[in-house]
């Protein structure tokens, strides 16, 4: 029966790992005193962000190593394997706890509720030399950061960010998802993301709420009054300048398989709670890299041409700004000193992850 409390313990701090869109794509299954089956899914069927389940996987490597981190705390070593058996769209891992006296306590351990994405503003002072040192040992020896600093820099991430929130919201797949996962008027949400943490003003919120009711209304909008002109300024342009740096996660080999991806999610979490643990602030910008994606791999996303041609061109810019590296990239964000975000999505409860025998 202990055992059994202490792993709700682990699973109720671990399910404040960061999903994408808040999806959350993780059940937990208590099998006994000392084993957890977590049943994962991912949303790619109908969430166009969600490529290949990539960002589902991520989120659910986020997941594993945060389980990892809040059992440190209990001396428990954790043991995790991927069910080969289990389809992609349905990633499901055992995982056996085990008492070991060389596990202490993991000092990110104390950040995990505290971790959270800010979108607003943050400050442009440079990271010292001691922070980027910390956060680059902090994703491991598979992973390398890059740190698109300065000015230049960050005006050309902002221009890429600008014109790719274009791309998000011509797009009649896209409106689809930002229907579903925005939680409007509200600075919290346990399955979404609320309102006031998206990083626009009241009033550009408001509007964007009136024009959202219909896919026609956006279109108009969109053709008639440079609709998407203030929302991409204020969630996309002003944050990509007012940051310390942009960061780009590669892996050092080209990530291919769905282990490589929730092996990335692993260290981008370890990543983001030590920035957290630095009392920086952190942002992703993953749809570059997304749409990015679907153009390299030949995977159609969309119905509409136009979207196609500008996803395109964008994809060059993505290109033009990440280099080399694009191929191996994993994650990229902004990054900065700031403020904790005062509205965040929090968690679905414990109960209402925990599932019975679903084998
Ligand atoms: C794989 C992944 C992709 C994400 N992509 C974005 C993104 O492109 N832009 C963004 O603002 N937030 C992004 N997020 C942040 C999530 O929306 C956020 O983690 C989630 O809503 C939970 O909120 P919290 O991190 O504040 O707890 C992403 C998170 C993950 C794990």
């Amino acid at each position: 029966m202990e055992g059994r409390i202490t792993i709700e313990r682990i699973l109720d701090i671990a399910r404040w790992a960061p999903s994408g869109d808040n999806t959350q794509p993780w059940r937990f299954e208590i099998v006994d005193s000392d084993s957890v089956i977590v049943h994962g899914f991912d949303t790619r069927k109908d969430c166009v962000y969600d490529l290949q389940g990539r960002a589902s996987q991520l989120s659910i490597g986020a997941l594993l190593e945060t389980i990892a981190i809040a059992a440190s705390t209990y001396g428990l070593r954790v043991e995790t394997r991927r069910r080969c058996d289990a389809p992609d769209v349905q990633p499901t891992f055992d995982i056996k706890f085990s008492s070991d006296i060389e596990i202490m306590e993991d000092p990110l351990v104390r950040f995990i509720t505290e971790r959270s994405v800010q979108r607003r503003r943050l400050r442009v002072r440079p990271l010292t030399l001691t922070e980027k040192q910390v956060l680059e040992a902090s994703v491991g020896v598979h992973y390398q950061v890059k740190w698109l600093e300065g000015w230049a820099n960050r005006f050309r991430a902002a221009r890429l960010m600008f014109r790719n929130a274009k791309l998000r919201m011509i797009m009649p797949e896209a409106y689809q998802v930002h229907r579903r996962v925005i939680e409007w008027n509200a600075s919290y949400s346990e399955d979404r993301i609320p309102q006031a943490a998206l990083g626009v003003s009241a009033p550009t919120a408001w509007l964007m709420r009136w024009v959202m009711r219909s896919w026609a209304r956006v279109e108009f909008f969109n053709t008639y009054l440079a609709g998407t002109l203030i929302p991409r300024l204020e969630m996309d342009f002003v944050p990509s300048l007012a940051c310390a740096a942009h960061v780009v996660i590669a892996a050092r080999k080209t990530p291919e398989t769905i282990d490589d991806y929730i092996l990335a999610g692993r260290s981008v979490q370890r990543f983001w709670l030590t920035a957290t643990k630095l009392g920086l602030r952190h942002q992703p910008e993953m749809t570059p890299l997304i749409f990015a994606g679907y153009l390299k791999a030949d995977i159609a996303f969309t119905k509409n041409e136009n979207v196609k041609l500008f996803a395109a061109s964008t994809a060059a810019d993505t290109f033009e700004l990440i280099g080399d590296d694009m191929a191996r990239a994993v994650w990229i964000g902004r990054i900065g000193e700031g403020p904790a975000a005062k509205a965040r999505s929090r968690r679905l409860s414990l109960e209402t992850l925990l599932v019975s025998d679903r084998r």
